[in-house]
This record gives C-alpha cells, sequence and structure tokens, in this order.
C-alpha cells in the first residue's frame, strides 16, 4: 500500500496556501495522489451531503454516460453512476459554492507549483475520455468505454451517486489523450461508511508502480490526483448509496489546443471524435 499524507485535522481555512505548498503539491509530485480529511467539518459538510441528497431524491440525478463499443456490456455493469452537472450557484448551493471555493483556492495556490501544469482554471470541462476495462488488471486500461460532457459545461462540478446495487466504474484513466484535465479532485461525502460491508473504494493503480491504493469515500474527505495515464482507477461495487462531487482542474495550453482541435472538426468530426476518441 503506498504511503499516503494525512493532513491534521481542522485546519483553519487561512492555511489553505499552507495545505497547498505543503502538503498537496508535493505530495501530487512524490505519489501522484492524496487526501485531506475534516476538510470542511461536520456543519458544513452536513449542508453540502443534504443538498446532495436532495438532488437525488427529487430525481434530477442521471445516468453517466459512455460512449463507444461496449460488446454487448450494459453500461452499469461498467459505470453505475448518476450524475448532475452543477455550477454552484444553483438555488440552495450556498455550502456547495463555499466549498468549489475552498477548492479554487487550493488550486490555485498549487497552480504555478505543478511542474509543466499551471493549473489555471477549474472544470472548464470537454470530455472525460472515459474508458474503461472489464476484467484482469492485465487488459490494457485504454479499451473502448468513455464518458463525455459537451464543452459548454463550463465551470462545473460533477455531482454523483452510486446507488447501492453493486455498480461501480471500471479501471479507467479520466485524462488519457490530453483534452486538458490536470488533477481530479473528489469530496466525499458517505457517514458511517464501512468499505468491508459496503465496498465502494477508490482504488488507483499508479503507472509502473507495484502497489495500489485504496482511498475509502468518506465524509469530509477531499482528494487530488492527477488525472493522466499515471493515475488508472476504479471504483468498487457499491452496497450502500455513495455520494460524491468531483471537480477537474485544467491545464491552461492543453485545455486551449484541445478546444482548438475540437472545434476544426466538421459537424460529424466532432461526432466521430466524442464516440471513437483513441
Ligand atoms: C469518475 C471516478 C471516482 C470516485 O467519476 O471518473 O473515477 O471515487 N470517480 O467516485
Ligand atoms: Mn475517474
Amino acid at each position: 500500500r503506498a504511503l499516503v499524507w494525512h493532513a491534521c485535522r481542522g485546519l483553519p481555512i487561512s492555511d489553505l496556501e499552507k495545505i497547498a505548498l505543503d502538503y498537496i503539491v508535493p505530495c501530487l509530485h512524490d505519489i501522484g495522489f492524496c487526501y485531506l480529511d475534516n476538510f470542511l467539518g461536520e456543519v458544513v459538510g452536513d449542508c453540502v451531503l443534504e443538498r446532495v441528497k436532495q438532488m437525488h431524491y427529487s430525481g434530477e440525478l442521471q445516468d453517466g454516460q459512455l460512449a463507444g463499443q461496449r460488446h454487448g456490456i450494459a453500461r452499469r455493469h461498467l459505470r453505475g453512476d448518476q450524475i448532475k452537472w452543477i455550477g454552484g450557484t444553483e438555488e440552495g448551493c450556498e455550502a456547495i459554492n463555499f466549498l468549489l471555493s475552498l477548492i479554487d483556492r487550493l488550486g490555485m495556490y498549487c497552480g504555478t507549483r505543478l511542474g509543466n501544469y499551471y493549473v489555471k482554471e477549474r472544470s472548464k470541462v470537454g470530455q472525460r475520455g472515459q474508458k474503461g476495462k472489464t476484467d484482469s488488471k492485465m487488459v490494457p486500461v485504454m479499451t473502448c468505454y468513455k464518458q463525455q460532457v459537451p464543452f459548454s459545461l463550463d465551470l462545473h462540478a460533477m455531482v454523483a451517486c452510486y446507488p447501492g446495487n453493486g455498480t461501480g466504474y471500471v479501471r479507467h484513466v479520466d485524462n488519457p489523450n490530453g483534452d486538458g484535465r490536470c488533477i481530479t479532485c473528489i469530496y466525499y461525502l458517505n457517514k458511517n461508511w464501512d468499505s468491508k460491508l459496503h465496498g465502494g473504494i477508490l482504488r488507483i493503480f499508479p503507472e509502473g508502480k507495484s502497489y495500489v491504493a485504496d482511498v475509502e469515500p468518506i465524509f469530509d474527505r477531499l482528494l487530488f490526483f492527477w488525472s493522466d495515464r499515471r493515475n488508472p482507477h476504479e471504483v468498487q461495487p457499491s452496497y450502500a448509496t455513495r455520494y460524491a462531487m468531483t471537480v477537474w482542474y485544467f491545464d491552461a495550453e492543453e485545455r486551449a489546443e484541445a478546444k482548438k482541435k475540437f472545434r476544426n472538426l466538421t459537424d460529424a468530426g466532432k461526432r466521430e471524435a466524442t464516440l471513437n476518441e483513441d
């Protein structure tokens, strides 16, 4: 198992810069991922959770999409979550907006310290380029599965719910083909989560390493990892309702390039690109 640095509990918001520079940046460079616990605290975290539950219960979440060849495998066997894209300024989303603003500040402080990566914008999401596989760990990560999001969804966060019917998300890479995404950032919302009973572990398979890293999706945990091929990952089958919210940070240059390429395609080309990327 990988060494995972654990941040102190209850760090005040004024320490965001310190967390970014002393913890997140070195940790990303050293092992490619890291997480912080008790990020918002119980009270604010609860507000986020309640709002997400409200979205779920009122039927606002929709099946996460996969495109490409599936060879007859049902979508939910590959990707079983239900999602909604939110900007954070929707009605009643104050706590979510607050969370996103904190994450943004962390991203900003990390921005200039990530080597080639300059993190300047959050979740200007184009295609997530999701690929997956169905069985053995030795099968190449990039096969034919992916999920896609229109380029027009700027500055959005993805609320996701695995309903607890034993579905997960097969091993995949968020950004295998240079769509601009640089860091994946996931905030988990699950109280009393017991992975032995409920599954739902996020397993990262760091590229070229002999270990895997298991991250439990527990309440008020904020996870960061490189979005590219360095970090194939899977969500193991979940047997209880599992909530999370994800934002992606973009490398501004790579993102601009991907947008330009996409814009230059014909309509048919665009369709082709979103269906058969890779
Ligand atoms: C994803 C994903 C991980 C998680 O949606 O791309 O990998 O822990 N989610 O929810
Ligand atoms: Mn992913």
